[in-house]
């Protein structure tokens, strides 16, 4: 096995390819979110291969700035899971951020995703902001809002201050 480095991802077309599909798939089974966007290609990417360089596992991440770099995607095979490809991958991605002057790696993976907890815990990423989220209701769509006071309001009553 080797790891090979692509920056961007776009430069190897078949290994965007397969980078791809392991997004759709993994999103079939849940690993992924559903409502978020695959690859774009501009990501780098450390790519382990076999020796036959049948591709087995991933991970990219692109800079957001500030000296840090998301960490996107992680994958690794079925057949290769619980054998250290996940750290192997997690730690080239770590070589070509140094490399890149970059000073922090960051993820965010679902609360249910043990394997991926377990294995950033496992290489000392630690949880630092917890992200919130609120699903919108049908009733509080933008079609139910009224105009008042020069601004968009919501069409329920706002005196909850006052009273
Ligand atoms: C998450 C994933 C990349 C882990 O890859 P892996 O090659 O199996 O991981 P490793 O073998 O390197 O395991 C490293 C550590 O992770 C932890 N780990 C791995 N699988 C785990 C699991 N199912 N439950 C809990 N911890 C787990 C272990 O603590 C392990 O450390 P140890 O060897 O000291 O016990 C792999 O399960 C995968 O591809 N999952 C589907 C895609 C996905 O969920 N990606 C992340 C989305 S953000």
């Amino acid at each position: 096995m080797t790891i090979r480095f692509l920056d961007p991802l776009a430069d190897d077309a078949s290994a965007l390819a397969y980078v791809a599909s392991s997004f759709a798939f993994g999103q079939a089974v849940g690993a992924f979110p559903l409502d978020r966007d695959g690859p774009t290609g501009g990501e780098c990417c450390v790519l382990a291969v076999t020796q036959w360089q049948t591709p087995i596992g991933f991970a990219t991440f692109y800079e957001t700035g500030h000296g840090k770099a998301w960490i996107d995607l992680v994958w690794v095979e079925g057949a290769y899971r619980g054998k250290g490809l996940g750290k192997k991958l997690l730690a080239a991605a770590r070589r070509e951020a140094a490399n890149m002057a970059l000073t922090r790696l960051e993820f965010g993976t679902q609360l249910d995703n043990a394997a991926m907890r377990g294995l950033a815990a496992s290489v000392g990423y630690c949880e630092r902001y917890t992200i919130m989220s609120l699903d919108v209701g049908e009733g509080e769509s933008i079609r139910n809002r009224t105009v008042g006071a020069g601004r968009a309001s919501l069409g329920y009553d706002e005196n909850w201050g006052t009273e």
